[in-house]
């Protein structure tokens, strides 16, 4: 591969550097080629724009690769825990046992929140979406731990990194607990993450939670698959907003908002409800995929298709089947939006529209019918994105603090309005 290309520009010609990654993915460096030649690159939605190296995750979207710090997300899924995928993505390495423990002991040590902040919950009207909740909790939490930003110092760094992934989980669980007007839920010190967190969802003082292996197992797995998945949208905003010097959880809280729409992490929530739909209208499928094909509508075939995905997207693969399992095991697998998704994901595949496009069925296809199963509900599901997804948006964002080349994101533009003209005063327009 050559060291530089040669770009020819107003009858100058310029040498470009080419940078190679470790799985040959090939880049132009073009960061001196404004300064040289006054010309920026567009490329609006980002599709062929690198905004920075990463040695966290790699995709291969045409083979249907994922693998963290180099690890296939299938052996992570399968073999692994949350809380070591964390590690992992953020140290870059699988933690020792002494590692593993210390680690797990800071996330049991900060998972509380301060108490002050349960009142918070009491101020937002009924029905309020969690993620609403969750977004301006996690900004909140920098009014109480705004001495935590000495990013420099390890210790600093290891307990900001605690407290984040710790307490994501708690204020989801309380405001799920309020949402249901039961009683806040704490953390246990002696329950693992997974456990924990189903614990401080569903545990009644009158109904005590009976922790079942298989529902942690699998709330492992679905964490584990949405930890991390390089530059998306969400984690693209917690860089952009990090880069300022804003503190993480104010970073973390931006990401979460970029998480909630639906041509992301609110896919899941999307999917549930086109399913509902579906179901409510008889259950036949075709309507749906011949709407998804039609231009005149805006209605789009949920849980399918991905910007870099265009063979299959492994973490579908294996939530497809672990949903099977899980239902099986709690005796839903006559869920009759688990046949529809069935049904409409055979339809689409067969359809030449979605395979021109290669559009397949991503990781929110399936994963709201194992949440559906477990008895959170649907407006949840985002949340529950975001508790997975904390981890991958901490790496990225100490990665980028920590790089040499570390400066503010500020994208560039092309202006294409008015040119100069002068105000007119109010009395004569
Ligand atoms: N249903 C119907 N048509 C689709 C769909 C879909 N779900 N997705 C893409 N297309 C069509 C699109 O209309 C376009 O057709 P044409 O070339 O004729 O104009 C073509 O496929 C390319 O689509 P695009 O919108 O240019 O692709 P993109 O890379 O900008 O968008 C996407 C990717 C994921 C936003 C999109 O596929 C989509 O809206 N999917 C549904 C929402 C969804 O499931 N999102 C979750 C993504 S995975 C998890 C995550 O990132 O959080």
């Amino acid at each position: 591969m050559p060291q530089s290309v040669e770009l020819k520009l107003n009858g100058t010609m310029i040498e470009l550097p080419v940078i190679e990654g470790t799985e040959h993915e090939m880049a132009l460096d073009i960061s001196k080629l404004r300064a040289k030649t006054k010309f920026i690159t567009l490329d609006p939605g980002y599709v062929n724009t690198g905004s920075c190296k990463s040695a966290i995750t790699f995709i291969d979207g045409d083979k249907g690769i994922l693998r963290y710090r180099g690890i296939p997300i299938e052996q992570l899924a399968e073999s692994s825990t949350f809380v070591e995928v964390a590690y992992l993505l953020i140290h870059g390495e699988l933690p020792r046992p002494k590692q593993l423990t210390g680690f797990s002991q800071r996330l049991t040590w900060a998972s509380m929140i301060h108490e002050d902040m349960k009142t918070f919950f009491s101020g937002y009207p009924a029905g309020a979406h969690p993620m609403a909740i969750l977004s301006s909790m996690m900004g909140s939490l920098s009014a109480y731990y705004s001495g935590d930003d000495d990013y420099k110092n390890p210790k600093q760094m290891d307990l900001v990194i605690a407290r984040a992934i710790a307490k994501i989980r708690t204020i989801a669980a309380f405001s799920f607990n309020k949402s249901r007007g039961l009683p806040f839920v704490y953390p246990e010190a002696d329950l693992p993450y997974c456990a924990n967190l189903l614990n401080m969802f569903f545990h009644k003082p009158t109904r005590p939670y009976h922790i079942d292996p298989e529902a942690v197992r699998l709330m492992n797995q679905l964490l584990i698959l949405h930890a991390d998945h390089e530059q998306n949208c969400s984690t693209s905003t917690v860089r952009l907003v990090g880069s300022s010097e804003a503190n993480l959880y104010a970073a973390i809280s931006a990401g979460i908002c970029a998480l909630w729409g639906r041509l992301h992490g609110g896919a899941n929530q999307a999917v549930i409800e086109m399913l509902q739909r579906i179901h409510k209208d008889g259950g036949g499928v075709q309507k749906y995929i011949d709407m998804a094909k039609d231009k005149n509508s805006d209605f789009r075939l949920m849980g399918f298709g991905h910007r870099v995905y265009k063979n299959f997207d492994p973490r579908a693969t294996i939530i497809k089947k672990a949903c099977r399992r899980y239902l099986e095991h709690v005796g839903a697998d006559d869920d009759p939006l688990l046949n529809i998704a069935i049904k409409l994901e055979d339809a689409a595949l067969a359809d030449d529209y979605f395979a021109e496009r290669k559009l397949y069925p991503n990781v929110d296809f399936y994963s709201g019918i194992i949440y559906r199963a477990m008895k959170i509900p649907t407006n949840m599901f985002t949340v529950m994105f975001a508790i997975g997804r904390t981890p991958g948006w901490i790496a990225h964002w100490k990665e980028m603090i920590e790089a040499p080349e570390f400066r503010i994101g500020r994208p560039r533009q092309i202006y294409t309005g008015p040119v100069e003209r002068d105000y007119v005063p109010i009395s004569e327009r």
